[in-house]
């Protein structure tokens, strides 16, 4: 499959070819500088696409509230490649969104066969006890199982109404062959992403998910879901502004005024819009233009930058007449860190990255096995120089342990200009990492009591 822009979300092998699936898949760019505060990630460019990621920013300029949601696996060690997403979920705290940690134990159950009981012991002392160790705040962080929430479940059963098997086949490649349960996991993962938008779990506001491309196919399905549950619809118009439209679906025709034949009764519709005119010119749209026989109202001088107000308002409307009133989630997206063997990085070949719970020494046996960007000798490396795109321990570096960006731009001139050899390259980040797991152990033993503060009360 390497190189035709399909991703398989549970697969270890899958394109990389990052900038064919920005275009095939229609994701933004990530651009730093309208970041406030960029971290680390997103300075070096290893965040680099989106999906509506400005809607989540623009929570975080006024401090409206934004709540951000990651899943994790129970299965095997956690490594430096899930440290990536704890990183953003950190970030995005630090800004003031609210978190909740979903352990898709339905998940690997389904797709790995890990009891349930297995996985909440690797959930809990593998990753949320690292989490912490990471510097996740407990405050306002909410960890669940999806075995354990009834709520998350329903949310997927009710929204598979909205897709069908050729979708799934479509995006996931299923067949008649893959078995039932496995069909059911991209459901329970669209539970997760939009629930907690429910008013039980923090009520309607934007929620971002931070993931890895591969799981772009599971954000592809819940945001195709979500806009198809949506009663109201807002698209540009055509000489300008926007128009806002009823989608009359069986479950709220009745509410938009649409009678047994077909009829519309002209004083429900009426009152429908006088809700949504309401809403437009509290906006400060003094006018608008309603055509209320064809569910349409048009907004001249509304722009795309009002669109996302407009929504949240309207989606608040929309509850109130009894809809799900779900906001479409926002996604970000990072590279993946290069396996130190060469290939990905994956939990099934220990050498091809560094486990959160490894030693000292095995870390250090991994570096300096790890794949190079010097030359073969030191000669020719004082003269051409190295290569840091290829050199493992300059990325692991640049990704995970050296925060100071003039450091990594001084390493990185003297290792291509040859003034730094390979064995000393792997010597630093030898030396960095050493200090990045040591204080992460002893972070881990700091929290080892304490794991019940990220525990979501029904996930005991
Ligand atoms: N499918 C994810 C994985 O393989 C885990 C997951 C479950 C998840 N639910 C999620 C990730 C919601 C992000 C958002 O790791």
């Amino acid at each position: 499959m390497d190189g035709d822009g399909a991703i398989d979300p549970w697969s270890s092998e899958g394109d990389t070819n990052y900038s064919r699936i920005v275009n095939k898949f229609g994701l933004q760019k990530v651009d730093p500088s309208l970041l406030p505060n960029p971290g680390l990630l997103h300075r070096r460019g290893i965040v680099f696409a989106h999906r509506d990621l400005d809607v989540a920013v623009r929570c975080i300029r006024d401090g409206s509230p934004l709540g951000v949601l990651t899943g994790l696996m129970p299965s095997g060690g956690m490594h430096l490649g899930h440290s990536m997403v704890i990183e953003q979920v950190k970030w995005f705290q630090q800004q003031g969104a609210d978190v909740t940690v979903a352990v898709a134990d339905l998940e690997a159950l389904a797709t790995r066969g890990i009891s349930l009981s297995d996985g909440r012991r690797t959930a809990i002392e593998e990753y949320v006890l690292n989490y912490a160790a990471l510097g996740l705040d407990p405050s306002n962080s909410s960890v669940y199982f999806q075995s354990a929430r009834p709520d998350v479940q329903r949310l997927g059963f009710e929204l598979g109404r909205r897709t069908n098997l050729s979708e799934f086949e479509a995006i996931y490649g299923f067949t008649g062959n893959t078995n039932l349960a496995h069909v059911q996991a991209p459901m329970v993962q669209v539970g997760d992403i939009v629930h907690p938008q429910l008013e039980d779990f923090g009520g309607l506001r934007p929620i971002v998910v931070p993931v890895g491309i591969d799981q772009d196919p599971h954000l592809r399905l819940t945001r195709d879901i979500v806009a198809k549950t949506h009663w109201f619809n807002i698209n540009p118009r055509k000489s300008g502004g926007l128009t806002i439209s009823l989608s009359i679906q069986d479950d709220n025709s009745k509410i938009f005024g649409v009678e047994n034949g077909g009829r519309i009764n002209r004083e429900i519709r009426a009152s429908i819009f006088q809700r949504v005119i309401e809403i437009v010119s509290t906006l400060g749209f003094a006018d608008s233009i309603p055509n209320p026989k064809h569910g349409i109202l048009e907004i001249p001088g509304a722009t795309n930058s009002d669109k996302y107000s407009i929504r949240l308002r309207l989606l608040g409307l929309e509850r109130e007449l009894g809809g799900l009133g779900l906001m479409t989630p926002c996604s970000t997206y990072h590279r993946f860190a290069p396996g130190m063997t060469g290939g990905k990085m994956s939990s099934s070949k220990p050498e091809s990255t560094i486990f959160m719970n490894d030693t000292i020494d095995t870390m250090s046996k991994k570096v300096k096995r790890a794949v190079s960007g010097g030359k073969s000798t030191v000669e020719e490396h004082r003269r051409m120089g190295g290569d840091c795109s290829k050199d493992v321990p300059f990325k692991y570096l640049e990704f995970f342990f050296e925060e100071d960006d003039t450091a990594i731009y001084d390493i990185k001139r003297e290792y291509e200009s040859g003034r730094m050899l390979a064995g000393e390259m792997k010597q630093l980040c030898i030396e960095k990492a050493s200090e990045w797991l040591e204080e992460i152990s002893e972070k881990r033993e700091m929290w080892r009591d304490r794991i019940g503060e990220f525990l979501a009360p029904d996930s005991n």
